[in-house]
């Protein structure tokens, strides 16, 4: 049989999913899983998107160009200009999905064996499109105790060395739920301006900020302009993940006409997609106040409920729709699988992602679990009384010496 790639063996299953076996082997059990362990949310689009699919009048399915279809690209700038950040449509590539604008941008500005800096724990797939790319991650620490805030510039500077050809931050951060401040991002142009290396922030969350903040994007960084990539998808701001639709956003001319040629090798981003998301571009505020009057509801209920819990700590997020819990046990991994075979209260038990896969250095999030607040109020107290039993009866068994491997 011929050999598969090393690029292959050493691509990185998604740590989100690597539970679904037991998840799936519960749900035969009858047992109901409640998912806090993907970002996948519960909030229905705008109506108006969901009209305007069910009455989609085309007549051919063709291609679009590859920068995706212009008028959406306007309607993009002006989504941001209506934001304050003064972009046009050629500083934006159409992709599919935030996820084909991260590789498009790695391939774009690493050759294989540069390094990238990322504050981990970090949106896992990033280790994947770092493989694909050919590219190394650093990792630097972002601290629990600290609410995962920014490292010190110092921290950064250690790390840099002649591969090192960007930075990346996810703002507001998937896993962390932590929101990076106007003096964060101060920092970070800082460093990347007196390196002369890429900064690429995925706000693909901007929307989601809670309590009295605001979010500040690195394109109001006007100094590194030439530095600056945004990752942004429409996946999550109007709940609609599976219409694939993102983009890149960067005032580098080189930067968008090279992202240009791999988006031409893959000739399109989707058509009904693009679609799509030109009508929700015309979502208006009264969506995006009730949304993110839900996930700050959601939020506020789950972070304070699980602090009551002897033993845990979770901080409380400003923003996305994640939060990173660090619990009274040995290893979240094992909890995981275990609670989803061996505990539930009333025929329902919860999956929850293991902090671990967020990180790439060993031994790190160990104790940490990563929630995402995507269930309605009603499934998030369900949840929180099957983790407290949980954690309760995983520790009572432990102590028995019964032996949870
Ligand atoms: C931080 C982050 N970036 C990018 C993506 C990619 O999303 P999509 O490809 O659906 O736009 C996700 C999806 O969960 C994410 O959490």
């Amino acid at each position: 049989m011929p050999n598969i790639s090393n690029k292959g063996m050493n691509m990185p299953e998604s740590p989100i999913r690597k539970l679904v076996p037991f998840a799936e082997s519960a749900k035969k059990n009858n047992i109901e899983v409640l998912h806090l362990n993907i970002g996948q949310p519960d909030i229905k689009p705008p109506n108006e998107v969901l009209k305007k699919i069910k009455n989609f009048d085309i007549s051919t399915i063709e291609y679009t160009h590859s920068a995706g279809i212009e008028s959406y690209r306007k309607g993009i700038a002006n989504y941001y200009n209506n934001i304050g950040i003064n972009v046009s449509y050629e500083d934006i590539i159409v992709t599919t999905g935030g996820s084909e604008a991260l590789i498009f941008s790695l391939n774009s500005i690493l050759d294989p064996g540069d390094e990238i800096i990322i504050p981990e724990p970090f949106y896992a797939n990033y280790n994947g499109f770092a493989i694909l790319s050919s590219v190394k991650v650093n990792p630097i620490i972002s601290k629990i105790e600290n609410r995962f805030k920014l490292p010190s510039s110092k921290e950064f500077e250690k790390l840099i060395n002649p591969k090192t050809k960007a930075i990346l931050i996810c703002n507001p951060n998937n896993p962390t739920g932590y929101l990076y401040s106007q003096e964060e991002i101060h920092e970070l142009a800082k460093i990347v301006k007196k390196h002369d290396i890429f900064l690429i922030v995925d706000e693909v969350y901007r929307e989601f900020i809670y309590d009295e903040n605001n979010h500040y994007s690195v394109l109001n960084e006007l100094e590194i302009i030439e530095n600056v990539i945004v990752i942004d998808s429409i996946s999550k701001r109007y709940s609609m993940c599976g219409a694939r639709i993102g983009c890149i956003t960067s005032r580098n001319k080189n930067l968008i006409q090279t992202c240009l040629k791999f988006a031409q090798a893959r000739l399109s981003p989707p058509t009904f997609g693009q679609l799509a998301a030109m009508e929700a571009l015309k979502t208006k505020d009264i969506y995006f106040n009730n949304v993110i009057g839900e996930y700050e509801k959601r939020r506020d209920l789950l972070v304070s409920e699980l602090n009551k819990i002897d033993g845990v700590y979770c901080p409380k997020p400003s923003g996305a729709f994640y939060c990173i819990a660090e619990l009274p046990i040995d290893n979240a991994d094992k909890f995981c699988q275990w609670i989803l075979e061996n505990y539930s209260i009333n025929n329902k038990t919860i999956m929850m992602a293991p902090a671990s896969g967020f990180y790439t250095k060993e031994n790190m999030g160990k104790k940490q679990v990563r929630i995402a607040y995507v269930l309605n109020t009603e499934k998030i107290k369900l949840a929180i009384s099957i983790l407290k039993g949980g954690i309760k009866e995983y520790k009572r068994i432990q102590l028995k010496g019964s032996g949870i491997n």
